[in-house]
């Protein structure tokens, strides 16, 4: 068995449900984190009926709440010790101009995005180095990119993305690989959760040509995990993608970013 425990926020749906059942047969326990109760232990159920050996936990926490941050880490902690797998995977967006968010929504946002992947990374590091492991941190293409209407969104996953580079050589050579996991679009829940009432979708021309499948993000990022790679942009169209937002110059990027449609409320028409 790879590992003695493999931790999955955001287990209830989309990319994190779709680890927890590519993880299950590498593992002694597995801890599903998420708010949805009921929807982490149908997924356990369902794991459990295919990996009959794995345990399962389910951790109803809602990563926004600092005390349930801090008795999630403690449960972590108790669990018996072994090699550890951490995926720092729940998430969130919130599709439209900052100027009309609603302030609740942004500070979960930027608790869940950034805040809740530090706490659990630095709680959980003393038993990662300890026994070894390896961290996966769900960040986005949108890491390489400012973009209007999910300003803040985006500028998470760049923290996200940084922090996980930085930590990644800070960990070299001491038994703790750290991953940099970069999808682009992927048909989940996600859309819909950032999704505003009232509001425009305004998606970029193109983006459903650069979809990717759960599975082929899941298998990319495992991948490149066991390659030691420090970022993992799953499918060739984001990886060119990547590529060619790093290489477009800044004032380049601004003006194309100045033509994407806007997210704005359907009433109002247009750009405010
Ligand atoms: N889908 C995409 O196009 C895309 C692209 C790039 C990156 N990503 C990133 O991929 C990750 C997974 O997203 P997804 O696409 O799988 O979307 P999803 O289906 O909406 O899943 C998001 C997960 O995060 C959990 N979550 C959200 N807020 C939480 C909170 N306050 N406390 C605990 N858990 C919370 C949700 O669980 P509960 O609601 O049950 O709490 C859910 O399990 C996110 O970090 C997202 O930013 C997604």
């Amino acid at each position: 068995m790879e590992y003695g425990l493999v931790i999955v926020t955001g287990a209830s749906s989309g990319l994190g449900e779709g680890f927890a059942e590519a993880l299950a047969g590498r593992t002694r326990c597995m801890a599903l984190v998420a708010r949805r109760q009921n929807r982490i232990e149908s997924i356990a159920q369902r794991v459990r009926a295919s990996h009959p050996g794995v345990q399962i936990l389910c951790i109803p926490c809602d990563l926004a709440q600092e005390a349930e941050r801090s008795s999630l880490l403690e449960q972590l902690r108790g669990i018996t010790p072994g090699r550890t797998l951490l995926l720092n995977n729940a998430g969130s967006g919130d599709y439209g101009e900052l100027a009309t968010a609603d302030p609740g929504k942004i500070r979960q946002l930027m608790q869940v995005n950034m805040l809740a992947v530090v706490e659990l990374v630095h709680g959980l590091l003393p038993r990662l180095l300890r026994d070894g492991g390896d961290i996966i941190n769900t960040a986005s293409l949108a890491a390489d990119v400012f973009l209007p209407d999910f300003a803040l969104y985006a500028a998470s996953k760049a923290f996200v993305a940084s922090f996980s580079e930085g930590l990644r050589l800070e960990l070299a050579g001491r038994g703790v690989r750290v991953l940099a996991l970069c999808p682009g679009p992927v048909h989940t829940e996600f859309g819909s959760v950032a999704q505003r009432v009232g509001f425009d979708r305004g998606d970029m021309p193109l983006k459903s040509w650069f979809y990717t499948t759960v599975d082929e993000v899941v298998s990319s990022a495992l991948r490149g995990l066991a390659k030691g790679c420090a970022r993992v942009y799953p499918s060739a169209k984001v990886w060119a993608s990547g590529c060619l937002l790093r290489l477009t110059p800044l004032w380049l990027l601004r003006r194309i970013l100045a033509m994407r449609p806007r997210r704005v409320a359907a009433e109002s028409g247009g750009v405010p």
